[in-house]
């Protein structure tokens, strides 16, 4: 994971729109670890309080907007923190994309103090995320919000 760091910044430097950005971001994590099975960003649309699918890697979902409060990637639109889920079936507050995730992380993106969005990562094994994915995803996040 730590020589990814490289290969993020120098993806978030170039000056390809954004959204091209972050798809090979989201490309390059599900390609490099093998755990990170669905990789996506979930942003703020605009003045509503509810998320916005944006660029992602995996199998499509049906959660293209998700309102505040609502599953896992709406209930960190509200709390600022990070949420590791081990188990997506112990979770009552979830939004089933594939029958084949075990477990989830969601990392908000948090540009001056705002919770602009989020990178959401879903992963076909049991409990796989560390406190290194927490770092790693954190260290993503908060590049990413210096660009956006
Ligand atoms: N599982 C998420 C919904 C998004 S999908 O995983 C892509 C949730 O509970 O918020």
């Amino acid at each position: 994971m730590q020589n990814l760091h490289t290969r993020i910044n120098v993806i978030l430097e170039s000056t390809t729109p954004i959204d091209d950005r972050l798809q090979m971001i989201c490309q390059l994590l599900s390609d490099e670890i093998d755990y990170y099975n669905w990789v996506g960003f979930y942003f703020k649309n605009g003045d509503r309080n509810e998320l916005k699918l944006g660029p992602y890697v995996g199998e499509p979902t049906d959660h293209t907007i998700i309102p505040y409060g609502k599953g896992i990637c709406g209930q960190v639109a509200e709390s600022n923190e990070v949420f590791v889920v081990p188990d997506v079936h112990a979770q009552d507050n979830y939004l089933a994309c594939s029958l084949t995730t075990k477990s989830e992380i969601v990392v908000p993106i948090l540009k001056d103090g705002e919770n602009i969005g989020q990178i959401d990562i879903d992963s076909h094994v049991i409990d796989p995320f560390s406190q290194e994915d927490v770092d790693f995803l954190t260290y993503v996040c908060d590049k990413i919000a210096e660009i956006i």
